[in-house]
């Protein structure tokens, strides 16, 4: 609260319409729960898909930092963490509908855009619903933290802040997935807690008991 409070963007704050007449600390209050609600969805979804979306087979390379990144990316690309965004547009645009109908969307109008299809893009990324994380454009066109190709020292005009600390959660939870060692823990923790519905968590034993 306090980091937020005692940024530049707070030092000029002054209660307006604009803001909900809020007074600076429960402004400030709110941005912090905007933040975690961005942090938790997103992440969650991104640990989600890197626990199940990469196939047991693909083979990374757990000591190369970069190799973990590129199979962190290519599991948010195959099903975006975060879906969508919203932008207003600038200029009008044009659409065309079923290869021929032309629609205009006026500028100042609220959009969404679709990183999860995007993501699909056969045009793009070839095969799209296959797990290859040496995609030769991967690093370069990911979309999933709201710019084109994943930096982690920026890119893009609004891109996610939170996307670095999200990304080293991710690397570490893939590394420890597939570590053995991990497992027997898991293992041992459950069997001394009385043991667990396997059918219900097909994943567990993903590398077989110790
Ligand atoms: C520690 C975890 C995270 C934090 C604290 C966080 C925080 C944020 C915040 C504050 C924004 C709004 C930025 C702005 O309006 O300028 C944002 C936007 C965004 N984040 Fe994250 N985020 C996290 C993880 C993730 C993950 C894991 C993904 C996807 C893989 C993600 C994807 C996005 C996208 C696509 C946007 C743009 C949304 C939009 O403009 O509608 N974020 N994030």
């Amino acid at each position: 609260m306090d980091v937020i409070l005692k940024s530049p963007l707070m030092a000029d704050y002054v209660p307006s319409e604009e803001t909900g007449n809020q007074s600076e600390e429960d402004y400030a209050a709110m941005i912090f729960a905007i933040l975690g609600i961005a942090g938790i969805v997103g992440t969650s979804g991104l640990l989600t898909q890197v626990l199940t979306a990469i196939p047991e087979t693909a083979v990374i390379d757990l000591d190369d930092e970069k190799d973990v990144m590129f199979a962190v990316l290519e599991a948010a690309r195959m099903r975006a963490p975060v879906n969508t965004v919203n932008l207003i547009l600038s200029a009008a645009m044009t659409m065309t509908v079923n290869g021929a109908e032309k629609i205009i969307i006026p500028a100042g109008s609220v959009v969404g855009g679709s990183i999860g299809l995007a993501s699909l893009d056969a045009a793009m990324f070839e095969q799209p619903d296959t797990f290859n994380h040496h995609r030769d454009n991967l690093v370069k066109m990911v979309l999933n933290f709201n710019a084109v190709g994943y930096e982690a020292t920026g890119a893009g005009t609004r891109q996610c802040p939170g996307r670095n600390v999200a990304m080293k959660m991710a690397c570490d939870i893939l590394t420890l997935s597939r570590n053995p060692d991990t497992y027997r823990g898991v293992n041992s923790a459950l069997e001394q807690a009385g043991g667990i519905d396997k059918s219900l968590h097909g994943h567990y034993d993903l590398y077989g008991s110790p």
